[in-house]
């Protein structure tokens, strides 16, 4: 394990104390002060201002909360510096981190702690579970700070942060504006993970069972439930998106022939928007511009890919290559979800153009990187890693990150019918 020391950044420890404790030792300062001012001035004045410091108090909630949450984090903070102080890693430099900001998550807290100088993240990662046992916590993951090495985030875990059902907050929206960010999950450190759709288009890849099609299913609600967006549905397997059906433009099963059909369409429609953007000197579709987002979601690509006859399983890779490259600033997203992550169904030049991967539940980490990308399993980003048993799981990559594990929202039949149901009444309108 790395060792820090720093001879020339130990200091005493009575000047580590007094800076850990200065709040508290500036607030009880500052009481005396001002009672005894009072005291002098009138024999009854400090009790003068303990009455009018109740009764702010009783009156204002808004401070009695704010104040509650303030003597929260500071507790949480101390907890931190003892933590700190104890675990004998970082305690040796003579120097402790400094607590900058804290934030309360679904989870827990994060803390954005500031290193002194002999501190640096690898040490601070090494020691995560020295820590974590100090505190108590389930778990405690510590980042670096892209902007500065000098800081990184350590987020304490106190509930699983995956639990077995997440709720979707679609489920009582009443509308979605699928120009922003839609949430997708929650990451393992608590924060939720949004996707912004427009311009991206998004593959997922998991074993049978892993929660592709429920994935699938968040993203559909919420373009369902934007009116102007379009959507149009493959599904391999018949069943899986029929409940989306009567939101859908235009649904194909398990058809190879009307699937290369439905994309000669879209390419057709494809054309027509960059012909009417060249008209207005225009590069892209946005909100400004007008014509709306198309989401196209394949369930099951391996069904059109690999099936049925080869002229078919041909025109369709070529339809979708042309659909997934040029589509983006036309306002296409296509959204693919496949059981087989294996070169055969994704070959890399169709999966690089997928700007957001998720890797669920996969049986070899070859298979996680087929989605991911090569080399993310061996730096400890492996699919085959997620426990079976934790459906909804997965790796998510978005361009140019590191991979995030998280858990998406599932949404039960009831649900899909209840939204389904209010996007059709918002596209009658
Ligand atoms: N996010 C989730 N939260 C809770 N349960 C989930 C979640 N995702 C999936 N599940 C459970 O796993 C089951 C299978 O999910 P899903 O149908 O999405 O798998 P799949 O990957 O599409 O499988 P297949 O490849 O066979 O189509 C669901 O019926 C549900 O019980
Ligand atoms: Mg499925």
């Amino acid at each position: 394990m790395a060792r820090a020391t720093s001879p020339s950044v130990r200091r005493p420890w009575i000047a580590t104390a007094v800076q850990g404790w200065r709040h508290e030792i500036a607030l009880s300062v500052a009481t005396f002060v001002v009672l005894s001012v009072a005291w002098l001035i009138v024999p009854w004045g400090p009790y003068v201002i303990l009455v009018a410091a109740g009764i702010v108090a009783w009156q204002r909630p808004d401070l009695r909360t704010r104040f509650q949450r303030n003597a929260q984090a500071r507790q949480a903070t101390l907890r931190l510096q003892a933590a700190f102080w104890v675990c004998m890693v970082i305690g040796r430099t003579g120097a402790i981190p400094t607590i900058a900001r804290v934030d309360v998550t679904s989870v827990g807290r994060t803390y954005l702690v500031r290193l002194p100088a002999g501190l640096h993240f690898e040490v601070m990662e090494a020691n995560a579970p020295e820590l974590a046992a100090a505190l108590g916590v389930r778990q405690l993951q510590v980042r670096p700070v892209a902007e500065n090495a000098s800081y990184v985030t350590i987020t304490e875990i106190l509930v699983d942060p995956l639990p077995a059902n997440l709720c979707s907050g679609l489920t009582a929206a009443e509308r979605v504006d699928l120009w922003r960010p839609i949430a997708f999950g929650v990451a393992d450190d608590g924060h939720v993970i949004q996707l912004g759709l427009p311009e991206h288009n998004v593959l997922i890849g998991g074993e049978p069972g892993s929660g592709k099609s429920v994935a699938l299913s968040q993203i559909i609600a919420a373009a369902a439930l934007d009116p102007s967006v379009r959507v149009t549905l493959f599904d391999g397997k018949q069943v899986e998106l029929a409940m989306w059906s009567a939101v859908a433009e235009r649904f194909i099963g398990p058809d190879q022939e009307a699937a290369v059909h439905a994309l000669e369409e879209l390419r057709t429609e494809m054309d027509a928007r960059y012909a009417s953007l060249l008209e207005v000197r225009q590069r892209k579709i946005t909100r400004e511009t007008g014509g709306g987002l198309h989401v196209i979601v394949i369930d099951e690509l391996a069904f059109y890919l690999r099936g049925g006859k080869k002229d078919l399983r041909d025109q369709f890779a070529e339809l979708l290559r042309d659909l997934v490259s040029r589509g983006r600033a036309a306002g296409f997203i296509v959204v693919a979800a496949t059981q087989k992550p294996s070169h055969e169904v994704v070959p890399t030049w169709i999966r690089d153009l997928f700007a957001f991967r998720l890797a669920m539940r996969c049986s070899s980490s070859d298979a996680s990187d087929t989605i991911l990308g090569q080399g993310w399993a061996k730096q400890g980003f492996s699919a085959a890693a997620i426990d079976p048993s934790k459906r909804g799981v997965g790796y998510l990559l978005a361009e140019g990150g590191v991979p995030v594990l998280l858990k998406t929202p599932y949404l039960s039949d009831e649900e899909i019918e209840v939204i389904a149901s209010r996007a059709q009444k918002l596209r009658v309108r």
